[in-house]
């Protein structure tokens, strides 16, 4: 195992830098890849900002450093150079460069340098219960499954966990409901689909705004589920049963592992948040609610008024807010989690920023020890650029969005693959489909709002997953026709880089570790598709500059090939994306 790149530039620069100015605090370094080829592999650039603290010139500071540099005689630079207004550029040595490569095809982690474990939890998908599943959480089941497997990749305690929206006002609305209009016997789950419970749920709402003796008999229900009545607690189960068993279907299509800890699994702590929030004199009583106001210009509406967190409600309720502070409680003291993170479409970023600032005020949270995100994304929109919805008008079902991907995938293997039999068809079809809705999703930078197109996700060319599989799937046939002992190999050979396609493949190859890193600091799975899509380009101009049956470097390229299946196999592992072997 080793430092990644710009990990041991860091450090080599931090040397060299001691060397040249021996009395110079050593700020953080920064060196970066190259902004052009032309201009080496990799640029440092922290000379313009030592310049204003050692008072002198950052080209005569970067002129120095080069200097002291090559005093240290570090065999995997083959050259430095001072550029523009202090920049060094960086060239490193291809036996250094093939000699990473070497080393990471002996090490199963790819030559990852094993981390610190912590405990992470990461709460996506979370969708609501006796409703369907949108496209919004698609996203989020997509995103967190992926960070997940970042975060487990490198070793870490990852617990994967489903908030779903399980408890709360409007199930008193849903049950009351059902006991009234609905022949069903309660203990037959099988009698009744998520459809229709949204349905009942819909119907419901009317019934609740418009009937004033149901909205009491509505409010009761919650009282009797709240008070855990045995007949209502009864029929809240089956409405969770029958939301898990529709959401399951989902999750077994996109081989998704989460555990399910959804709202009312904090119920019992929600009465003692609120005291303790009382207790510490945080409370502000805002018409009978208990609120959490936080100074800070951010949390405002649009009138400029200051935003509250509500915890209690001037009924006695909880609400979402008193829920959230108290996930945070347990997931800081009961799992003991050093990182969490939440996955939610944009729209929740204030929210959870309270949430966040709530917890610290409260004790709960100290900075120091535990690092929060939430994990925001964008809208998904349609072709016509509007919020994504099927053509009836109703957001579109998940379900038949991932069945479409996948049967769209089918007719356009069917036209590639005349030859394949039906059952091999369907298997790639299978993967390819599921695996370019989560790829589309995962290569736009979640920020932003995303346009959903089967048409473009589909595709052979761009940043696709036919694209990039695609030049997995070429790594292959070339052992294939090869078909050396691959362990073999890698014990008795060694890689030498010559040819241009080579080195920078190899170069590429080798900064697998660091955009790893980069994710696990950034939390954006795109860098992670942005770098599969650049591995896929930099194989294909490989594959078409350097033969490897039969020319004298043959073992060395095959070793190349391995390493690329390999980075290929890891990445797609990460994504969530499944490999096939032909196409
Ligand atoms: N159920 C919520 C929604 O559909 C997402 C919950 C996210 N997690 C949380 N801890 N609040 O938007």
């Amino acid at each position: 195992m080793f430092d990644s790149l710009a990990t041991t530039l860091r450090n080599f620069f931090s040397r060299a830098l001691q060397i040249a100015y021996p009395d110079v605090k050593i700020p953080p370094l920064e060196v970066t890849r190259s902004t052009q080829e032309s201009f080496g592999n990799y640029q440092f650039n922290s000379a313009m900002k030592l310049a204003a603290s050692l008072k002198v010139a950052p080209r005569k500071i970067a002129e120095e450093i080069v200097k002291a540099a090559v005093t240290l005689k570090e065999p995997f630079i083959e050259r430095l150079e001072v550029a523009g207004p202090g920049f060094i550029n960086i060239w490193l040595a291809p036996e250094y460069l093939a000699a990473m490569v070497q080393a990471a095809l002996q090490d199963l982690r790819l030559g990852i340098r094993a981390v610190k474990k912590e405990k992470v939890v990461i709460d996506f998908s979370s969708p609501n219960t006796a409703k369907e599943m949108h496209v919004g959480h698609l996203r989020s089941t997509i995103i967190g499954d992926s960070l997940a497997r970042v975060f487990e990749f490198l070793g870490h305690d990852v617990l994967r966990l489903n908030h779903i929206g399980d408890f709360g006002t409007s199930f008193g609305m849903l049950i009351a409901y059902m006991k009234e209009n609905t022949q069903y016997a309660f203990n037959q789950v099988d009698e009744i689909s998520l459809s229709d419970l949204v349905t009942f749920y819909r119907q419901s709402k009317v019934a609740f705004d418009a009937d004033p003796e149901f909205k009491k008999r509505a409010q009761l229900q919650v009282v009797a589920l709240q008070s855990g009545d045995p007949e209502t607690v009864k029929i809240w189960k089956i409405i969770c049963e029958i939301s898990r068993r529709a959401y399951q279907e989902i999750y077994d299509l996109l081989d998704i592992k989460i555990v399910e800890r959804g709202e009312s699994f904090y119920n019992f702590l929600l009465p003692f948040i609120v005291d303790e929030f009382e207790r510490k004199g945080l409370i502000t009583p805002s018409e009978g609610a208990k609120c959490i106001f936080i100074e800070n210009a951010a949390f405002v509406n649009r009138e400029g008024e200051k935003l509250p967190l509500m915890i209690q409600k001037s009924d006695g309720g909880y609400n979402y807010d008193t829920t959230d502070l108290a996930a945070m409680y347990h997931r800081i003291g009961e799992e003991k989690a050093e990182r969490i993170i939440i996955v939610t479409d944009a729209g929740q970023a204030t929210h959870f920023q309270m949430v966040y600032e709530a917890a610290v005020m409260a004790g709960y949270l100290d900075k120091s020890k535990v690092r929060f995100d939430h994990v925001p994304f964008g809208v998904v929109l349609g072709a016509d650029g509007k919020k994504f919805r099927t053509r009836s008008g109703d957001t579109e079902k998940l379900i038949d969005l991932l069945t479409t991907a996948v049967s769209r995938a089918e007719d356009i293997l069917k036209e590639r693959n005349p030859d394949w039999s039906g059952s091999e068809r369907k298997k790639v079809a299978q993967a390819l489909g599921i695996g370019a809705v989560k790829y589309a999703d995962l290569s736009s930078n979640r920020t932003s709002d995303y346009t959903f197109s089967y048409e473009r996700m589909l595709r052979f060319e761009g940043n696709t997953v036919a694209f990039v599989m695609y030049a997995y799937v070429r790594s292959l046939s070339i052992k294939r026709k090869i078909s050396a002992d691959i362990e073999d190999l890698i014990k008795n050979e060694k890689i030498i880089l010559k040819e241009p396609a080579e080195i920078a493949l190899a170069l590429h190859l080798d900064r697998f570790s660091e955009m790893i890193e980069q994710i696990v600091e950034e939390l954006l799975p795109n860098r992670l598709t942005d770098y599969l899509y650049e591995l896929a380009e930099k194989f294909n101009l490989f594959f078409r500059d350097c033969r490897v049956e039969g020319d004298p470097a043959q073992n060395s390229r095959i070793l190349l090939t391995e390493a690329c299946g390999r980075v290929f196999e890891k990445g797609f592992s990460l994504l969530g994306v499944q490999c096939v072997k032909r196409m």
